[in-house]
């Protein structure tokens, strides 16, 4: 397959221009230069979509595109200048305006008014996706829109996952942990080597649909057990709820004084338990989450500035003394 990845130069764009190449196929990605190195084996093209794209782009035929971006211009200004047989369209579970009904899909969830007009404002991402979406839909003949929920793994600059993986690399065995909500509370995530990976699958295939994106739902028990056991960590877990977390002003998932992957219940009870049979049916496989925490903890240890979020060590140690 010819395949043009639109970035392909960090995280998941770069996990799926990875994921073509070891599967045999002529890689074409294109980036300013700004955010990452191109990748060995891949033709890189430098370019700025918000310029005309190069005649070395704009005059092949692709078998497929993908596309990352979440700016309306730079999707339209794609679709109108280069040639595929189908597109593969990178969104997100944001587009979705219902963030507590359990089990959504496409189409059983309400969506955000698609927005396609740029803006720089992150209030306005689920109705620029929403955007982009509809750009794809009307002018892409053959398409798949796909929609990730939280993405983890090595070169994650959110932070999110890599605060546990951090917070486990730092604890000895037996030290308490401050751990959020109820442990049964559902979580889901997808390693971005698993997204990437399928979604070099579905520009193989040309598979048309819309998919949400995502592993399958399991407790934050498990999840956090699973964390501590690929860091090789022994912590004991001190469970804090909702109630208990926003009363010493913690905030939920991400940002300073946070706990990433706590979303108080019930009003974010749908946000981590889409359905995944339907990805998994087109052919999405996922590694244990065990094995993206040992390699996020390798990826980490020498990474320059990996941005991590939530609590400092000195604030979950001042939220455990107000605990007892
Ligand atoms: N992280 C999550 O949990 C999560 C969840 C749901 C959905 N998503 C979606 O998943 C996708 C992540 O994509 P990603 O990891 O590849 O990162 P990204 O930041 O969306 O993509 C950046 C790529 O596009 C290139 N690029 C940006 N501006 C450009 C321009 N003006 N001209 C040419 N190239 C440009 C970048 O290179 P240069 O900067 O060097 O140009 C880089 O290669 C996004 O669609 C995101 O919305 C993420």
């Amino acid at each position: 397959m010819r395949l043009l990845v639109l970035g392909g130069t960090v995280f998941l764009s770069r996990a799926v221009a990875e994921a073509a190449l070891s599967r045999g196929h002529d890689v074409t990605t294109v980036s300013r230069g700004a955010s990452g190195s191109p990748l060995e084996g891949a033709r890189h093209v430098h370019a700025d979509r918000d310029a005309p794209l190069p005649a070395e782009l704009a005059g092949v035929e692709y078998d497929a595109v993908v596309d990352v971006s979440s700016r309306p211009s730079r999707v339209r200004s794609a679709l109108a200048q280069l040639r595929a047989a189908h597109w593969v369209y990178v969104s997100s579970i944001s587009v979705y305006a219902d963030e507590a009904t359990v089990g959504g899909a496409p189409g059983m969830l309400p969506q955000h008014e698609p927005l396609d007009e740029d803006s720089d404002d992150m209030a306005d991402y689920g109705r620029l996706k929403a955007g982009c979406e509809r750009l794809v839909g009307e002018r892409a003949q053959s398409r798949a829109i796909v929609r990730p929920g939280l993405i983890v793994g090595p070169g994650d600059r959110s932070g999110r996952f890599t605060y546990w993986v951090d917070r486990m690399r730092r604890a000895s065995d037996g030290e308490i942990v401050l751990a959020p909500g109820d442990p049964s509370d559902r979580v889901q995530l997808i390693d971005v080597r698993d997204l990437g990976a399928w979604i070099a699958l579905l520009a193989e295939r040309r598979t048309a649909g819309v998919f949400d994106a995502i592993g399958e739902p399991a407790s934050i028990r498990d999840v956090l057990d699973d964390v501590a056991a690929g860091c090789g960590a022994l912590p004991r877990w001190r469970w804090a709820t909702d109630e208990q977390l926003e009363g010493v002003e913690v905030s939920p998932w991400m940002g300073p004084r946070s706990l990433p992957l706590w979303l108080p219940r019930p009003a974010y009870d749908g946000m981590m338990t889409h359905l995944a049979a339907p990805a998994f049916q087109a052919g999405l496989r996922t590694r244990p989450v065990a094995d993206t925490a040992r390699d996020t903890l390798a990826w980490l240890e020498t990474a320059d500035d990996p941005a991590l979020t939530g609590l400092t060590a000195d604030e979950e140690r001042e939220v455990l003394a107000a605990f007892g």
